[in-house]
């Protein structure tokens, strides 16, 4: 049996395969199945060896990273969008910029691996299996979403998936959880998902040591390129092997950025400057660098592409139509789904609830 990995994700496809049409098809005849790209080194910590400097990408595969990051840049702005028209209330945080993370890790595991991640995770829930639309509609607090309407953005779970812990990598529960799982050697990827800010500080302004993949210790690390989905697949493959064959834990530190601010409260710009922001845009956005490599090497084209934004596009707009308007879950259900089997449900001070006690 394969043996199960948890990946831990802090602070940290479904991508349906369109069917070719007739255009689609001749159009496929002039691009190359696959080409072999160079990837970063990565920088290593108690390792020997390191994940490969290049590995091979084929045109399907480019074209599910390229559809999945797509669809989860335009549902953060989507989110962007309802949050500011109030349809999404209370805390959000959003993940554009961050896409090569999410999907590249997805790309280096089996489903039936666990993820177990802190907020930020919209991108997460998507690759991890849940759609759009259960998405945006959670976010909303209707009825249909992911997790029933009650979760909202910190709170979403799906099939081996874990999503939204409030706080992000503690440095007490984090040690402890180094130590134990180093002690046990538990097949666990321990990921820092670097977007080189806490909430409004930079990383520089708080950490004496900003090295976060050498601070698992006795724990191997890799510090990767996370703009760069295929650096992340590649290490994330490398950090599997190493979990799957007995030898314990890794943590992997993605280098990475985040284009809002911390949450819908946060501009993002206090605390930065806009040209970091744009810069970061310009050079190093996850999508733009899978684009690049796909036109540059045959993989596919500008038209072909564009179809794949359209289609984006729509299927946005149609779950952002659902979930502005589905029906919100009804207040006797307020307190039913605490537990996953829901038993009835009695604490100590919730006495002001208590007719609302679950029993479905
Ligand atoms: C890309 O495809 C075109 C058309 O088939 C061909 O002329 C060109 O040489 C190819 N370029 C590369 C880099 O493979
Ligand atoms: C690991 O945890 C034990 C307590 O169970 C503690 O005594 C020990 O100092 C910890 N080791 C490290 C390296 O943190």
């Amino acid at each position: 049996m394969r043996k199960m990995l948890a990946v831990v994700v802090s602070h940290v496809f479904s991508g349906v395969a369109q069917k070719p049409g007739l255009r689609g098809l001749l159009a496929s005849l002039n691009f190359s199945n696959d080409v072999t790209c160079d990837i970063k080194k990565c920088d290593l910590y108690r390792l020997e060896e390191g994940p490969p400097t290049s590995t091979v990408l084929t045109r399907a595969e480019a074209l599910k990273y390229y559809r999945t990051m797509q669809v989860i840049r335009r549902m953060e702005m989507k989110s962007d969008q309802l949050y500011k028209q109030k349809f999404i209330r209370g805390f959000c945080h959003l993940c554009d910029g961050q896409e090569a993370c999410c999907v590249g890790l997805e790309a280096g595991i089996n489903p039936t691996d666990h993820i177990i991640t802190s907020y930020r995770a919209h991108g997460f829930c998507y690759t991890r299996g849940l759609s759009v639309k259960s998405i945006l509609t959670e976010l909303t607090g209707r009825q249909e979403g992911c997790a029933k309407g009650k979760g909202g953005s910190m709170h979403m779970y799906g099939k081996h998936f874990y999503g939204g812990n409030g706080i992000v990598g503690a440095q007490g529960q984090l040690a402890e959880a180094y130590n134990i799982s180093a002690l046990w050697k538990l097949p666990c990827v321990f990921i820092c998902e670097n977007n080189r800010y806490g909430m409004g500080t930079s990383i520089e302004r708080s950490s004496a040591s900003t090295e976060y993949y050498k601070r698992g210790f006795f724990i191997p690390g890799l510090r990767v390129n996370g703009m760069d989905i295929l650096s992340v697949r590649e290490a994330t493959k490398f950090a599997a092997d190493h979990c799957r064959s007995g030898k314990g834990p890794i943590l992997m530190e993605l280098q990475t950025y985040r284009y809002h601010g911390h949450s819908m409260s946060d501009p993002g710009i206090s605390y930065r400057t806009r040209e970091e922001v744009r810069d970061m845009r310009s050079k190093s956005d996850p999508i733009m660098l899978l684009r690049e490599r796909m036109i540059n090497n045959n993989l596919s084209n500008v038209e072909e592409l564009k179809e794949i934004d359209a289609d984006v596009k729509k299927e946005v707009e149609e779950a952002a139509q659902f979930a502005t308007t589905a029906p919100e879950p009804p207040l006797e259900e307020l307190a039913h789904h605490i537990y996953y089997q829901n038993p009835p449900f009695e604490v100590r001070g919730t006495n002001k609830w208590i007719k609302y006690m679950s029993f479905s």
